[in-house]
């Protein structure tokens, strides 16, 4: 189905010397289970692509809230499962794993505070998200009771919640409780827009973020990806502080 053994181009050369981005830790790559790969067809697409662009590990991420998308552990494992049975199947070498994207919701703070076990990305590393509209009510009920049953937020992608681009004081807000910062590579292309784009750039300029991840949905999304892996930024984020730390392929 995929010629793997394609030669790939000079960028997806180049990126497999990039060891902090072998281990992708954002996607949306399960499939028909959130607004990600529809099928198994899109799932082994983007993970084809990603393997070309030097990546080796994907932590699958689907979106999991209380109102579009009620993914639960045993959802989004069943899925995993499937992937990697496909991925097997096609011979691509590529380590599947997954979490969660948590919507910090009514039923995320619940579900937090019942004891349920959350899926990490790894260690005690829980991924959460807000609307793109508006501050989550439950923001910080949210964080406090991730940190008081021993997990760790990576926020994902800080630069797309637009409500903070003329507060940015909210983001030292933020990492002050303890909240990790993961860049959506592909802000740096543009795709999100100029705002977005120049936002990324001022959290990185100021050394906040601790993940990068591509968050890519469908194919669109690993072409825009494909222009950042071939720009300078890459060359910069080999001197970022800690940035991916402590994940191992
Ligand atoms: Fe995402």
């Amino acid at each position: 189905m995929f010629n793997l053994f394609k030669k790939s181009s000079v960028a997806a050369s180049k990126s497999r010397d990039w060891g902090f981005v072998q281990t992708d830790i954002h996607s949306h790559i399960l499939p028909g289970i959130d607004d990600g790969a529809q099928n198994i067809e899109d799932s082994l697409k983007l993970v084809e692509s990603m393997y070309k662009h030097g990546y080796r590990k994907m932590v699958a991420t689907p979106h999991s809230s209380e109102d579009i998308y009620p993914n639960d552990t045993a959802t989004i494992l069943a899925r995993r499962d499937l992937l990697r049975e496909a991925v097997l199947k096609e011979g691509i070498d590529m380590q599947i794993e997954a979490a969660a994207e948590y919507m910090i919701d009514e039923r995320f703070v619940k579900m937090v505070e019942s004891g349920e076990q959350m899926l990490t990305i790894h260690e005690n590393r829980v991924l959460v998200e807000m609307s793109y509209l508006l501050e989550s009510p439950y923001l910080h009920n949210g964080l406090f009771a991730l940190q008081t049953h021993g997990y760790q937020p990576i926020l994902a992608h800080p630069e797309r919640y637009n409500f903070y681009h003329n507060s940015l004081e909210k983001y030292d807000e933020l990492k002050e409780k303890g909240c990790l910062f993961q860049l959506n590579l592909i802000a740096f292309s543009g795709y999100y827009g100029k705002h977005v784009k120049k936002v990324a750039s001022y959290l990185f300029e100021k050394g906040m973020y601790d993940y990068v991840g591509s968050d890519i949905h469908h194919i669109r999304h690993t072409n825009a990806l494909h222009s950042v892996l071939q720009s300078k930024i890459m060359s910069e984020l080999i001197e970022y502080p800690f940035i991916n730390g402590n994940i191992s392929l």
